[in-house]
């Protein structure tokens, strides 16, 4: 059997109601991403950063898994070991769809660690409304586990391997700017994936996608699952 793996990016949760980065209107038009998304912001201004982050967490949880994250659940369930997924997102929404080989790579919105002993919550155990929570053993602040522009992204070594050893490599949902994740293509490709994209607008390695599908994910993605399934 040929081993997928799966790259997703914010176009994934678009369709869900979750602002992307670039398009349009998207999270960066309004925020300046050194306030929000780096360690110089958060040293700086603790209180906006989280104040960024807990709406993220707030609008995750109004929001429900799309038909696209539903085909990668069906396509997990029936590949079994022959499937990976490394997504971008922090929104959790590919967990909620019920897929469980996942490296989320850039973190997560539900969880959070101590600046100072570096223990582990869960967001939604953290009192919300004071301005930085605090850690209930050493009493430094808390900070989001998200990857900060600057930072080293999750699983690093573990995707590599996949991307070295996939036949199939398909992208889903993102502009193709933000690197490690927009080189992944690359080594994907060099050692012999073919390669597979869904977006709605052309990404920036475009270069290295074999097959490319202008659109939205919603759409195209349950029909191209469905077909992978028949040919198994
Ligand atoms: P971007 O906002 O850069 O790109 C989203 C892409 O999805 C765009 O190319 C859109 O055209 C496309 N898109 C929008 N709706 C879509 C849909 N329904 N179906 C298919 N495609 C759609 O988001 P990312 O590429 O995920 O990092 O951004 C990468 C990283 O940059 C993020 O993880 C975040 C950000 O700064 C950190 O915060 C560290
Ligand atoms: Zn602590």
């Amino acid at each position: 059997m040929k081993k997928y793996l799966i790259l997703t990016g914010a176009g994934i949760s678009a369709e869900s109601g979750i602002q992307t980065f670039r398009d349009s209107g998207g999270l960066w038009a309004n925020h300046r991403v050194e306030d929000v998304a780096s360690p110089q912001g958060f040293q700086k201004n603790p209180k906006l950063v989280w104040n960024f982050y807990k709406e993220r967490f707030a609008e995750t949880l109004k929001v429900e898994p799309n038909p696209a994250h539903l085909a990668l659940s069906k396509l997990e369930k029936a590949l079994q070991d022959d499937f990976y997924l490394i997504t971008q997102n922090v929104d959790g929404l590919h967990t909620r769809a019920g897929n469980k080989r996942i490296y989320e790579m850039h973190g997560r919105l539900s969880s959070a660690f101590c600046t100072g002993c570096s223990k582990r919550y869960q967001v939604s155990e953290l009192d919300l409304d004071s301005d930085v929570p605090l850690c209930s053993k050493c009493g430094k602040i808390l900070r989001p586990d998200v990857v900060w522009f600057e930072e080293i992204p999750y699983y690093l070594y573990e995707i590599e391997a996949l991307l070295k050893s996939c036949d199939v490599f398909v992208i889903l949902g993102t502009s193709g700017t933000v690197y490690p994740a927009a080189g992944f293509v690359m080594t994907a490709k060099l050692f012999g994936a073919h390669t597979i994209a869904i977006n709605l607008s052309k990404p920036d390695n475009l270069n290295f996608i074999d097959e490319f599908y202008l659109g939205k994910c919603g759409e195209l993605l349950p029909p191209m699952v469905d077909r992978i399934l028949e040919e198994l």
